[in-house]
């Protein structure tokens, strides 16, 4: 082999490995687990606040860095000792998009048990 087939045989796997890697990346991406629906408890007088990957990830198709890490942390509860109503309506957390713009308000008294839900 000389100096010209050795350079084709490199450049050849460098091509092939972008194109695996390619054709693996959004596989990965769509392997990415949902994590399960969990609660916030932290609400009285009102019920607690369940909130759902499914229904944001899955139904609604918000992409993760959407919400992570800029808004919150990929860890349950994390924001949980900081999120009062003040701040989400304020636009902070949930308030990010509960705006009464992309998704209904957290300010409006008729939306407040679409979040918190009586057991
Ligand atoms: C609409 C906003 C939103 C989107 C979009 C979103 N997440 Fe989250 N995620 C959250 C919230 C809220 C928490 C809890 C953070 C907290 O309580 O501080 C969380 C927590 C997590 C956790 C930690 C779960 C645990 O049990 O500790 C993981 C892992 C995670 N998200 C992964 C993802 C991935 C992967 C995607 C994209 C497929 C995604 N999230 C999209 C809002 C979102
Ligand atoms: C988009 C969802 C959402 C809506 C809508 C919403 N809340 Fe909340 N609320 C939350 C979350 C999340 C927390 C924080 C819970 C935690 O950290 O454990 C919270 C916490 C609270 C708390 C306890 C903390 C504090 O700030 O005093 C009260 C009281 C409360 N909400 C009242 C209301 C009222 C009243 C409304 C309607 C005007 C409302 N909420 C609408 C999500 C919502
Ligand atoms: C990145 C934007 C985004 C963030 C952040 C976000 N949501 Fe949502 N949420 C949406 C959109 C979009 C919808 C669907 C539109 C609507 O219902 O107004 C929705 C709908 C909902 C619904 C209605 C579900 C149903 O079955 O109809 C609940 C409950 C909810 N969100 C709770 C929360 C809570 C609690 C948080 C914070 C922990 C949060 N969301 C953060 C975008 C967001």
């Amino acid at each position: 082999m000389n100096f010209k087939h050795l350079s084709l045989a490199a450049t050849t796997m460098v091509v092939a490995s972008i194109v695996f890697w390619l054709g693996v990346k959004p596989i990965l991406g769509a392997e990415v687990p949902v994590p399960p629906d969990f609660s916030y408890e932290e609400t009285k007088p009102l019920g607690a606040v369940p909130f759902s990957h499914k229904f944001h990830v899955t139904a609604k198709k918000l992409q993760c860095p959407e919400c992570h890490t800029k808004v919150f942390q990929m860890k349950k509860m994390a924001a949980s000792k900081d999120m009062t109503m003040a701040k989400l309506n304020a636009g902070e957390f949930c308030g990010k998009c509960h705006d009464g713009k992309k998704a209904f308000a957290t300010k409006d008294a008729k939306d407040c048990s679409r979040c918190h839900i009586k057991k």
